[in-house]
């Protein structure tokens, strides 16, 4: 079933304006980006600082307005839908930001935090909500003793990541968008994490994984792009970008990776 067609998907930005407050040339985050993704597919979106990965992610949400090109999302182009439509559509899928200290409301526990998009949608009544938000940070690996203190308090950035994971879990998205989620992950709750994904892509959920890193797109996903100021320069499946970059920033990429 596809999920998502994104159609030469263009985004520009007015300029900063210069020091002396002329006006800055407009930066064209997005430059005709196409792709499209199934039910079960991961795909990674590869690109160094500034490359338009988060703009990306931003536009298929509709959280952006698109200069040119369109987003379907479940069928529905997001642009044309109504405010409730896209709403409905916004559900079904589960975000993970870049920022994790954005991203949590800082008043709740972590378990609220998870919970709170249930409680959204189902309402306030709790029943079966908690033992799914607990197997959710269990699954995280996020201590218990960790699981009843406010997000403000007490959490390193790596783990505010794994409650946003588990949070963005919570409703079963059918598409998952996640920006740089293990980017304060230390080696083996890296793989923990990409672990619970790989099983939620393995059950049909679709996973779009933005990443600076060419070894953990390939981790995460089958196939990839890599974005090089807004426009993709290299496509394909994941190990054999690794293997054989085609375009020559794809290679400054991989030229980047630490050697062992
Ligand atoms: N709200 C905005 N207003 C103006 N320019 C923006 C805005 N958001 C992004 N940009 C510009 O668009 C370009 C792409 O930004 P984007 O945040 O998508 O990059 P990125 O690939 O996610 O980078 P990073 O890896 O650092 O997160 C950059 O040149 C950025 O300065
Ligand atoms: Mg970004």
């Amino acid at each position: 079933m596809k999920i998502l067609d994104a159609r030469e998907l263009t985004a520009r930005f007015k300029g900063r304006g210069g020091p002396f407050g002329g006006h800055g040339d407009d930066v064209r985050a997005l430059d005709s980006v196409s792709f499209s993704l199934d039910a079960g597919e991961s795909l990674a979106v590869i690109g160094e600082s500034g490359s338009g990965k988060t703009t990306l992610l931003r536009a298929i949400l509709g959280l952006i307005p698109v200069s040119s090109g369109s987003v379907e999302l479940f069928g529905g182009n997001i642009a044309a839908m109504s405010g409730d439509e896209r709403l409905a559509a916004r559900r079904r899928c589960g975000y993970v930001l870049q920022d994790p200290y954005s991203s949590l409301p800082p008043t709740l526990s972590v378990r609220d935090a998870v919970m709170e998009p249930w409680s959204v949608v189902h309402g306030r009544a709790r029943g079966s909500a908690d033992s799914r938000a607990e197997a959710l940070l269990a699954e995280m690996k996020l201590p218990e003793d960790l699981w009843n203190v406010r997000v403000r308090y007490s959490l390193s950035g790596g783990q505010r990541q794994r409650v946003a994971v588990a949070r963005a879990l919570m409703l079963g998205p059918e598409l998952l968008l996640c920006d740089e989620p293990t980017a304060m992950q230390d080696v083996s709750t890296r793989q923990e994490v990409l672990g619970v994904l790989e099983r939620r892509v393995a059950d049909g959920m679709a996973m779009i994984m933005v990443t600076h890193d060419l070894l953990l797109a390939h981790r995460a996903a089958k196939r990839g792009i890599v974005l090089h100021k807004g426009v993709i320069v290299d496509a394909g499946d994941t190990a054999e970008l690794l293997r054989n970059p085609s375009h020559n920033y794809t290679k400054s990429l991989l030229a980047a990776l630490p050697r062992i």
